[in-house]
């Protein structure tokens, strides 16, 4: 039992690489399950701030080991891109720290283009993409035509896939979309350099967790995108491609659910999302220029990956009770309590109307989700600033307050509140 999973509560950035970098202290492995370089996680250890996309944030503990799962889609220009930026940074990313599963599935050049296409023609429906090829490499996958990690052992075999996998989406490109069209010979080129640089990376993943799994060492799913986004649980179709929820780290890493201790949900201290879709909670104006902040912070709400402004409201715990549900949580991360300090009154969703009737479950289908409006309970605030405690005993009242109070909406046990982006910002409960 020394698997513990980390997933996002909301609609993603709720700080989960910060809390992965908190627990991966204690852990030997720590690995991505699902999603691609739409994830953006933020980890600041003292002046430095670490931004990554593909390769999970334990990479920053000298003795851990990175893995990037079979459930994962890797552009292979962009994780390069990352590692020769940690390499600068002088984090060892030789192969002995970071392991990729052979059968992760590769984003294309193609893909991009496709998912920038699809957006463009999507119009007023558009989700919202991070634009990075996630949904069209996924879809690959499902319908069984996909590229897999493995093709980087083979040259020659991965020039063969590439150049049929482009001239496919070539074809849609031109005939669906009007759009332009891609060398696909300049394409294989290019990642056949890739590939050289990948293949000694590569390993049967999990073959690779199971051996560390029997061995004892310990194993951290760092969770990417939110339990919102989930593709079957999420506010479906504004959601990703992939499996963020617990399930998913199950299928996404090869390891069996008896592996699994703990499960914890990391919920920022309010709500965010990018991208379209329903938010009932949101609040506009005045409010959501104090959530989000102008940008001056380097925790302010703009996103990490394409840097567009973040919708924002308030704390949502009909969502998080459904998060606990769906992901059997044991327990949950608070973050960036800090960003509520000085507002006068907090209020806090513990319910939804729906046409007239009061509901606390969160409705599993978007048009039903639409005619949710919030019911708030409203809190008091605190003036203090709390980036410096480490203590609950030091926290204002009202701030404990605040903390109590969701830990008995959501019916579990807050175990960790962060008030600021560095590593020892944060207060533990008990
Ligand atoms: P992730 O995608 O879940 O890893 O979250 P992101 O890194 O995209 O977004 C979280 C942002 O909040 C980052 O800029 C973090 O450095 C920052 N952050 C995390 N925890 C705290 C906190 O407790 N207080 C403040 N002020 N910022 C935080
Ligand atoms: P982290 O791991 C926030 C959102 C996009 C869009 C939808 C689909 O940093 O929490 P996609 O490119 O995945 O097809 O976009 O999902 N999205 C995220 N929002 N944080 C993320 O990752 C996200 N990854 C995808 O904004 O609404
Ligand atoms: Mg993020």
């Amino acid at each position: 039992m020394a698997l513990d999973i980390i997933i996002g509560a909301q609609w993603g950035d709720e700080g989960k690489g910060r809390i992965t970098d908190l627990m991966a202290a204690e852990a030997d492995i720590v690995a991505r399950y699902s999603g691609g370089d739409n994830a953006g996680h933020t980890v600041t250890v003292g002046e430095e701030i670490f931004k990554l996309h593909l390769v999970p944030s334990g990479i920053i503990h000298p003795g851990v080991v990175a893995f990037i799962g079979n459930g994962t889609v890797i552009n292979p220009r962009v994780l390069l891109k990352e590692l020769d930026q940690l390499a600068a940074r002088g984090v060892d990313i030789s192969p002995g720290r970071l392991k990729i599963s052979r059968t992760a599935h590769l984003i294309t050049p193609a893909h991009v283009a496709l998912d920038q296409a699809q957006e463009a023609a999507r119009g007023e429906q558009k989700i919202g993409t991070t634009k990075r090829g996630i949904g069209p490499a996924y879809v690959d996958k499902t319908q069984r035509s996909g590229l897999r990690t493995h093709l980087m052992a083979t040259p020659e075999e991965l020039a063969d896939a590439l150049l049929a996998h482009v001239e496919e989406k070539n074809h849609i490109l031109a005939t669906l979309y009007g759009a332009p069209t891609l060398d696909a010979r300049a394409i294989a080129a290019e990642y056949a350099g890739y590939a050289q640089r990948l293949a000694p990376y590569l390993v049967d993943g999990p073959q690779y967790l199971a051996t560390a799994l029997e061995q004892g060492r310990r194993v951290l799913a760092e969770g990417a995108q939110g339990t919102l986004l989930d593709i079957d649980h999420g506010t479906y179709p504004f959601v990703t491609s992939s499996s963020p929820t617990a399930g998913g780290v199950i299928t996404g890493l090869g390891v069996g659910p008896r592996n699994v201790n703990r499960v914890v949900g990391i919920a920022k201290a309010f709500t965010t999302r990018v991208g379209g879709g329903p938010f009932p909670a949101e609040v506009e104006g005045d409010l959501a220029l104090r959530l989000r902040g102008t940008g001056e912070n380097p925790w302010d709400e703009y996103g990490t990956t394409t840097g567009r402004p973040r919708r924002v409201g308030w704390l949502d715990t009909v969502m998080l009770r459904f998060a606990r549900r769906v992901n059997s949580l044991t327990e949950v991360a608070l973050t960036k309590l800090d960003v509520l300090s000085g507002i006068e009154t907090l209020q806090v969703n513990v319910a939804y109307e729906l046409d007239g009737v009061r509901i606390d479950y969160f409705p599993s289908d978007l048009a039903t989700l639409s005619r949710c409006r919030p019911f708030y309970e409203t809190l008091p605030g605190w003036q203090e600033d709390i980036t410096g405690v480490r203590s609950l005993a030091d926290l204002p009242e009202n701030a404990r307050y605040y903390i109590d109070f969701v830990a008995a909406q959501v019916d579990l046990p807050i175990k960790m509140v962060s008030v600021g982006p560095s590593r020892n910002q944060v207060v533990f409960l008990q």
